[in-house]
């Protein structure tokens, strides 16, 4: 696997932001089928092993996910404010699911359910996200030792195609571009903050 060449300047983000938690909350945009945007924040739970792809996890039943059904194309946004650095990622995302047909994947779905807190865990037995809060929800029963996440858990993975960073540090500020060409190589270009 080849490093992109975005990876190291983010990489050095991350190291210096490590004391702060919410460095790594990240925010996701995607489009909804009526065309219109949408925005959250997520936390970002580290790229897939050998590969430049950002690992999120999520629920199947959330907006997000049918989103990404419809329209793959998605925008992350990560702001560091220590390091005072932006990175845009522009890319397309993979749902998978249980029924995803290709056995790697599956296990980092399995390896990434597994890596999540017991608090991060009962969320997707909480009810249905964005539904009206009824009094008497039943009180679900959960095995949190199950290796096996439920089917409602969705390791989604953003493969970037285009890296947008921008340094607000110094005078004149940088800003790089970053962009994969027909061959699958990445090019990077400085260009005007
Ligand atoms: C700090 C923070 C971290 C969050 N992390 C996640 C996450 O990792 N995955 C997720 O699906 N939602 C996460 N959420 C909740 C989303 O922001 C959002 O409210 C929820 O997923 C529903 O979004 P949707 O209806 O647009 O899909 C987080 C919210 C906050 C404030």
């Amino acid at each position: 696997m080849i490093l992109a060449p975005w990876r190291e300047p983010l990489q050095r983000a991350i190291h210096l932001s490590r004391s702060i938690p919410y460095s790594r909350y990240i925010q996701l945009a995607t489009v909804s089928k009526e065309g219109k945007p949408a925005n959250r924040t997520v936390v970002f739970r580290g790229f897939l092993p050998n590969t430049n792809i950002i690992q999120i996890v999520t629920d199947t039943r959330s907006q997000k996910f049918s989103h990404l059904q419809h329209q793959s194309w998605a925008e992350i946004c990560w702001y560091f404010s220590k390091t005072r650095q932006q990175f845009r990622f522009f890319g397309k995302v993979i749902l998978v699911t249980a029924e995803y047909e290709d056995s790697k994947l599956i296990k980092a779905r399995q390896t990434s359910w597994q890596a999540l807190s017991d608090s991060g865990k009962e969320q997707f037995f909480w009810p249905t996200p964005g539904d009206l809060l009824t009094s008497n929800q039943p009180n679900p029963k959960i095995n949190l030792k199950d290796i096996n996440p439920p089917a409602n858990f969705c390791l989604l993975l953003f493969n970037s195609e285009k890296v947008d960073f921008l340094a607000l540090k110094g005078n004149p500020q940088k800003r790089y571009l970053y962009f994969l060409n027909s061959n699958n190589t990445w090019l990077t270009q400085q260009i005007n903050p």
